[in-house]
């Protein structure tokens, strides 16, 4: 790769990237600053998307119109498998938007009716280096899976039991598979990287205070490490 843009959605998100990336540039477009620099040796471009898909689709595609040639996604998410614990990795091996419901028309919720394909796949070498870090770093304590994305903070057992059963996530949050779209729609590979914050029940938010700088802290080991083997 030649500069890797990295996403997270959140201040959380990004922080430990501000710490570590010796920046040495700075754009702002569309009210997103993209901060470029080196990343142990490798060449970085990374931001805050701010959340939610419009942002991210926006932010997604200014990234890669600024050189990235692969994509990594940084964050946190609710937990859908009942495997996982708060802390714990998901490494996306694809993206699924659980939002898109034209179903009224026929369409299986999910489904982008008329698009190419509404499940995006992440990249096998990038999910290949995430999981190698996952082992290193949380042995135990990660899975590959879908990873679905949605304008929505999932705060129910009845949705996470629909998203994990009907829909076959991983885990929930609200942007992986929009930057997954744009991703392949130019063309360009990626993985998404989450680390639980909560289990998306009727404690969600309450986890989700508790341990977003952790598990934000977590995900970003992992993107420390793909960037160190890369
Ligand atoms: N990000 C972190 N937790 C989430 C949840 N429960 N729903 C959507 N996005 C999230």
């Amino acid at each position: 790769f030649n500069k890797i843009g990295i996403i997270g959605a959140m201040a959380e998100e990004i922080q430990l990237l501000h710490e570590h990336v010796n920046v040495t540039s700075q754009v702002t477009k569309a009210g997103i600053t993209y901060y470029e620099g080196k990343l142990h040796d490798q060449a970085v471009i990374y931001c805050k998307s701010g959340v939610g898909k419009v942002n991210a689709a926006v932010c997604t595609q200014i990234l890669l119109d600024l050189g990235a040639d692969g994509v990594l996604f940084t964050g946190v998410a609710g937990a859908v498998d009942p495997q996982l614990n708060i802390g714990d990795i998901v490494v996306s091996t694809s993206c699924v938007q659980h939002d898109m419901d034209c179903s009224p028309l026929g369409f299986a919720r999910g489904t982008i009716p008329f698009h190419a394909r509404s499940e995006f796949e992440a990249d096998d070498r990038l999910i290949g280096l995430a999981s190698a870090a996952c082992d290193r770093l949380f042995p135990g304590r990660s899975l590959k899976g879908k990873v679905l994305s949605g304008d929505q903070f999932i705060a129910s057992r009845e949705t996470v039991k629909l998203l994990h059963e009907s829909m076959g996530g991983a885990c929930a949050e609200m942007e992986g598979a929009s930057v997954a779209q744009v991703c392949d729609m130019n063309e360009i590979p990626f993985v998404v990287i989450r680390s639980m914050s909560d289990k998306a029940d009727g404690s969600a938010h309450v986890n989700f205070a508790e341990f977003t700088v952790t598990a934000s802290n977590n995900s970003y080991q992992i993107i420390d490490d793909i960037v160190r083997h890369i």
